[in-house]
């Protein structure tokens, strides 16, 4: 079989979708012949000006921009590499000053209002509930007027007012504050309907607000969880603690860099750069506040607190510090602790005297979005040694208990949402999620997101593709295409290597068969490697500190990949130890349910406060055994199968 070389590779964020070029044509029959469904109201003529795309990198073998482009897009766009799809062409201008051997490569970014089909993303998890005590809380007071002879001041009689219907457990007396902004407008409102007034308090310690009449119906808050690929924010009530609306989106900052390391290096150096990624995010919350503050029937303005959790990059980035040193050894954050920030100086479009409360940052890889899966999974309240791990864009892993408790980061999310894999993709439609093969004929079955023709693979396609091809023993347990059976139909022999299909071209809508290769089986297993491997180096430090040979007992998924993966195949091809199914808990977004319950009880804040101080961090990099650990934990399930004694099935699978 002849293999023509490729003009280009060219990799479609955010959504990770990778197209061979192998001939001139524009993006936007690119899109089209790839099956992406895109916004045009033209049909790529030139007209409509919304087939906009971002190219990142690639520039020199793309034409020059055109003049309908120069029409269409505003300068600033064109400054941020804004382009037309139908106008862009590839291939115009052929690669000469590069290497023959070397194929170029395009990265573009896809705007989320191109895109048709909405993404997967995560928004519900398993929430074991709080006791409500939010640091706000509204007072209504019937204040006693003064006279003559008690001339005593407005602020004065309130706070006597409050000291009397504030019951405190001690004897401490009662000190408010006041913001200026709700002093100013005091007087009036305290007249307004007969010196009855609501007061809103952070904390029982600060005024910071005062309304006429009894507001105390109508109080607010949003919980935010900022990931690096998704955010997501909960409009809650705090009076009854119910979310009352909740929104999602791609975080825009995807533009700029896939994971944290290369947002870290986009802003390296330049004030500019770092106030475009803080404005991208802050724009976009801002958006969730409006899009929730609607659906709620609400004002922004009726929102006094925000909670917020994401890593140490998304934290920094929301707060326009930047990140620069978490990427250097030894990869501290310029914050650790919670934070309370006022609204108005950050940007958030809310009561402008709101609070902003920021998790703690565990470390500069472990960040407040770990703290909330802590909080809100109660691992500390654990009596059996509980795993727990969150799949996101990177991998954060926690095992802990009553006890105690370790956490590290692993680097291993970006092959299961899609990038590096030849036909991966996110989770948005099209994608196939779960797949079944016949061990006997190698017949493929899968499902695919929201039904529609297959367009791609995502993350829980890949587990399921790779344990079912360990069973049918199409590959070997060290990875390798299995050599007896290569010579079968579903194989495509591309003279240096072999892919194998899992949809044919007849079944995909852009004519092209969807496949898995040698190189995508390594991928996967550099990402379930790491894991296992993290887990095993903090299990090992966590022995060391206990003097102990304590055993995971049970298993918790967390994030949006923990939730849909198949729990069993995932143990089968050994990313996650072996205990029985229904030890291994898939609880959804958890750190975004952490945020929602810091904001519903301030007690937890304190709480995360104090874990901060007893959760043991492991660098697991640099651990002395790391490399030999991460060697053997690439193997499926692992080079020792005495690690995966239930899995009887490996007895008959090649090792390679
Ligand atoms: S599709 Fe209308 S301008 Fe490109």
């Amino acid at each position: 079989m002849e293999i023509k070389k490729p003009l280009a590779i060219v990799d479609f964020e955010p959504i990770s979708r990778r197209v061979l070029i192998q001939e001139k044509q524009n993006f936007y029959q690119i899109l089209i012949n790839s099956g992406i469904r895109i916004t045009s109201l033209c049909g790529g003529q030139g007209k409509c000006g919304k087939c906009k795309i971002i190219i990142q990198q690639g520039f020199t073998i793309l034409n020059p921009s055109t003049s309908i482009e120069k029409a269409l897009l505003t300068q600033k766009e064109i400054n941020q590499n804004y382009r037309l799809a139908c106008q862009c062409i590839i291939g115009d201008n052929p690669p000469k000053l590069v290497e023959e051997s070397i194929i170029p490569q395009v990265k573009i970014f896809l705007p989320e209002e191109l895109l048709i089909e909405n993404f997967k993303i995560l928004t519900s998890g398993v929430n074991k509930g709080v006791n409500l005590k939010p640091s706000i809380i509204k007072k209504y007071l019937n204040v006693r007027k003064p006279n003559l002879t008690e001339p005593v001041a407005d602020l004065e009689r309130i706070i006597a007012s409050l000291s009397g219907s504030i019951i405190k457990d001690d004897d401490i007396p009662f000190t408010f504050e006041i913001e200026y902004d709700a002093l100013k407008k005091l007087p009036n409102i305290l007249r307004e309907q007969d010196h009855k007034i609501t007061l809103t308090l952070w904390n029982d310690s600060k005024i910071i607000d005062c309304e006429a009449g009894d507001k105390t119906q109508e109080s607010f808050g949003i919980a935010f969880d900022i990931g690096t690929t998704t955010i997501v924010g909960y409009l809650i009530n705090l009076i009854n603690g119910k979310i009352y609306a909740l929104d999602s989106a791609l975080n825009p900052q995807t533009a700029f860099g896939e994971d944290v390391v290369s947002r870290i290096t986009y802003v390296k150096n330049s004030e500019e750069s770092l106030l475009h990624l803080r404005d991208l995010v802050l724009d976009t919350l801002n958006k969730i506040i409006e899009s929730t503050c609607k659906s709620a029937g609400i004002t922004p303005k009726q929102i006094y607190e925000t909670v917020i959790v994401g890593n140490s990059v998304m934290h920094h980035l929301f707060l326009g510090i930047d990140p620069s040193y978490i990427g250097l050894s030894p990869y501290v954050p310029s914050v650790q602790k919670g934070l309370n920030l006022p609204a108005k100086e950050v940007g958030l479009q809310i009561f402008p005297n709101a609070n902003i409360y920021m998790l703690p940052l565990i470390a500069g890889y472990v960040g407040a979005d770990t703290m909330g899966v802590i909080i809100s999974s109660e691992i500390d309240k654990e009596s059996e040694l509980t795993l727990a791990i969150d799949v996101g864009t990177n991998g954060e892993i926690i095992i802990g208990n009553k006890e105690i408790i370790a956490t590290g980061s692993c680097a291993a999310g970006s092959a299961l949402e899609g990038a590096h894999i030849t036909h991966g993709m996110r989770a948005a439609s099209g994608a196939i999620d779960t797949v079944h093969i016949n061990p006997k004929n190698f017949d493929v079955s899968y499902t695919t997101i929201n039904n529609k023709e297959p367009l791609g693979i995502c993350g829980s396609g890949l587990i399921d593709i790779i344990a079912e091809m360990l069973r049918s023993k199409i590959i070997t347990r060290s990875g390798g295409f299995n050599k007896q059976v290569i010579s079968h139909e579903r194989f495509i022999n591309l003279e240096k290597s072999f892919e194998f299909i899992i949809a044919s071209k007849e079944e995909t809508s852009f004519h092209r068969n969807i496949t898995i290769s040698q190189n995508d089986i390594r991928e996967l297993q550099m990402a379930k490697g790491a894991f296992f491997c993290g887990t095993r180096l903090i299990l090992q430090k966590l022995n060391e500190l206990q003097k102990n040979d304590l055993k995971i007992g049970q298993i918790f998924l967390a994030g949006a990949f923990g939730n849909y993966i198949n729990k069993n195949n995932a143990k089968f091809i050994g990313m996650i130890p072996d205990i029985s199914e229904e030890k291994i808990l898939q609880i959804g977004n958890a750190a975004g349910i952490g945020a929602q319950n810091c904001l519903l009880n301030r007690d937890l804040r304190d709480k995360a406060h104090q874990l901060l101080k007893s959760i043991n961090y492991v660098e697991i990099a640099v651990q002395q055994n790391f490399q030999k650990e991460y060697a053997e934990s690439m193997y499926f399930p692992h080079l020792k199968l005495n690690y995966f004694p239930s899995l009887k099935e490996y007895n008959e699978i090649p090792k390679r």
